[in-house]
C-alpha cells in the first residue's frame, strides 16, 4: 500500500478539441507514481448522465470550469489523500460519499471523471504496467484489441444539425487485425473526401472529424458512404459494414420526431419503419439510439423488429448506468451498451455498467465524447476491459487519432498475443446479417 498511497491531487483548467475549457487532474503517489487524465465533454447528452459543472456567465459561452477545478482542490483532494490508489472502488466510493446525489451535480461530473481516471492511471504507474495491462490483470480478463467504429460523415448536434443522423460510421469486422482495420478505414475516409470533392460538396469536417455533411437527405449521405466504400476498393458488406448513431433524442418533437432535412414529422412507428428500410437497403450492422431516450416502447419495438439483425446500441438511453442496463436487458430494449466513463462519473460505475452488459450477453462499446483531448484512457479501457468495440469519432483530428494510434502501440506490445475482437461471436452474427441484404448497385 505505501507506494500506492495518494499524496497529492491537483486540478487545472485545460482546453478540449472544441476549444472549450475542461478539467485535468493529476494524482501523485507516495512511491513516485503519477497519473493524469482530462475530462471529455458531450454535445448530445443524455438527460440522466453525470452533470458537467460549468461556471455560466459571459466567459467562454458559460462553459468555464473554475468551479469544477476548485471542487477538486477543496473537496476531492483532501478526501482522497492517504487512500490506496489501487483500490479504485474505495476511491470512487469516497468521491460518491462527498456528493451522494445521482448525477454528481454538486462536485461536477467533469471534476469527478478526471479525478477517477487519474487515480486509475496512477495505480497502473505504481504497478509498473501500462494501463491496459494493469486493468486486464487486476480483473483477470484477457485483453483484446477492439473493433473500431469510425465516423466518416458527422451530423446532428456535431454539425449544426446539417443532417438529422449524427454519425455515419463504418466498421471493418473483416479486417484481420486492428492495424488492418485502420488501413481499410484510412482508404474509405479519404475516398469519401474525394467523392465529396467531385460533387463540389467538400466543406471541412464536423466536431469529431467526419466530413461535413452537405447532403440533400439522410439517404444521400448513406449513398455517398456506399460510394466511398466502393471507391476504396471494398465491397460494402464484405469486409466493411455501416453503423449509424441516430441520436434520436436530438430531434424528438413532442411524442414524435421531426426530421428537419426531410421536413417531415414521424411517429415512433414511422421512424422505426424508415430505419428498417435502411437496414434492408444498406449493409448496416449497428444502430445507436434509433429512438429518443424517453421512448421505451420505441426501443422495445425496434429490438423486436431488428434486434436479431443489428446491434441495437443504447447511449443516451442507458447512460452507462448498470441499473439501467440490467433493466433494459429485462425489457429486451437493447443488445449493446455504449460505455462512456463521463456519463457514469467514476471508473467504478462505468465498469459496473460494462459488467452488467456482459452479464446480459450484450455487446459493449467503449466510447469517446464529441469534445475530446489528447487523453487516451479509453483506448486502454477498451483493451483492458475486453470491451470488443471502440468508438472514437473519425479518422482525422489528433484528439481522435491519438486514441487509434494508442491502440496500434498496444497491438504491437501484445505481439503474437494480440487478439482482435472483430471475430467475437456477437459481432460476427451482426456482420453476417449485414452482409445478407447487399444487392449491389441498388443504391443511387
Ligand atoms: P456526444 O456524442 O459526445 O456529443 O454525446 C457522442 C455520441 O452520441 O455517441
Ligand atoms: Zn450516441
Amino acid at each position: 500500500m505505501s507506494v500506492s498511497r495518494i499524496i497529492g491531487v491537483h486540478a487545472r483548467r485545460v482546453w478540449d478539441s472544441r476549444g472549450l475549457p475542461t478539467v485535468e487532474v493529476e494524482v501523485a503517489l507516495a512511491g513516485g507514481g503519477r497519473g493524469r487524465a482530462i475530462a471529455p465533454a458531450g454535445a448530445s447528452c443524455g438527460s440522466r448522465e453525470a452533470i458537467e459543472l460549468r461556471d455560466g456567465g459571459a466567459a467562454f459561452g458559460g462553459k468555464g470550469v473554475a468551479r469544477a477545478v476548485a471542487n477538486v482542490e477543496a473537496y476531492i483532494a483532501p478526501a482522497l489523500i492517504g487512500l490506496d490508489a489501487t483500490d479504485q472502488a474505495a476511491v470512487d466510493a469516497r468521491i460518491e460519499a462527498l456528493d451522494p446525489g445521482p448525477a454528481f451535480a454538486a462536485l461536477g461530473g467533469n471534476a469527478v471523471v478526471a479525478t477517477s481516471l487519474a487515480v486509475l492511471h496512477a495505480a497502473a504507474a505504481a504497478s509498473g504496467e501500462p494501463l491496459w495491462r494493469h486493468l486486464a490483470r487486476s480483473r483477470g480478463t484477457c485483453p483484446s484489441l477492439p473493433l473500431p467504429e469510425i465516423q466518416i460523415f458527422g451530423g446532428g448536434a456535431h454539425a449544426a444539425k446539417r443532417v438529422d443522423v449524427q454519425d455515419f460510421m463504418i466498421m471493418a469486422p473483416g479486417a484481420a487485425s486492428f492495424d488492418e482495420a485502420m488501413a481499410i478505414t484510412a482508404e474509405v475516409y479519404r475516398a469519401a473526401g474525394r467523392c465529396m470533392a467531385e460533387r463540389g460538396k467538400l466543406a471541412g469536417v464536423a466536431d469529431e472529424g467526419g466530413w461535413w455533411p452537405d447532403f440533400a437527405s439522410n439517404e444521400d449521405a448513406l449513398d455517398m458512404l456506399m460510394r466511398a466504400i466502393e471507391a476504396a476498393g471494398e465491397t460494402p458488406g464484405d469486409r466493411v459494414v455501416i453503423s449509424l448513431d441516430i441520436a434520436a433524442t436530438q430531434f424528438r418533437d413532442g411524442d414524435g420526431y421531426r426530421l428537419a432535412l426531410d421536413d417531415t414529422r414521424l411517429d415512433t412507428d414511422a421512424l422505426i419503419e424508415k430505419l428498417g428500410g435502411w437496414i434492408d437497403r444498406y449493409p448496416i450492422a449497428a444502430i445507436e439510439d434509433p429512438v429518443a431516450e424517453d421512448d421505451d416502447a420505441g426501443f422495445r419495438a425496434f429490438a423486436r423488429a431488428y434486434g436479431d439483425r443489428v446491434q441495437l446500441v443504447g447511449d443516451d438511453y442507458l447512460v452507462t448506468d448498470a441499473a439501467r442496463v440490467a433493466w433494459a436487458a429485462g425489457e429486451g430494449a437493447c443488445n449493446t451498451a455504449l460505455i462512456k466513463v463521463n456519463q457514469a462519473g467514476t471508473v467504478s460505475r462505468a465498469i459496473a455498467a460494462l459488467d452488467a452488459a456482459k452479464r446480459a450477453g450484450w455487446g459493449t462499446i467503449v466510447s469517446a465524447r464529441s469534445g475530446e483531448s489528447e487523453d487516451v484512457s479509453i483506448s486502454h479501457l477498451a483493451v483492458g476491459l475486453d470491451s470488443g468495440q471502440l468508438k472514437v469519432g473519425s479518422f482525422a483530428r489528433s484528439e481522435r487519432m491519438a486514441k487509434w494510434n494508442e491502440c496500434l502501440r498496444i497491438e504491437e506490445a501484445l505481439g503474437a498475443d494480440a487478439r482482435f475482437a472483430a471475430g467475437a461471436p456477437l459481432a460476427a452474427t451482426w456482420w453476417g446479417q449485414a452482409r445478407a441484404p447487399i444487392r449491389n448497385g441498388e443504391y443511387a
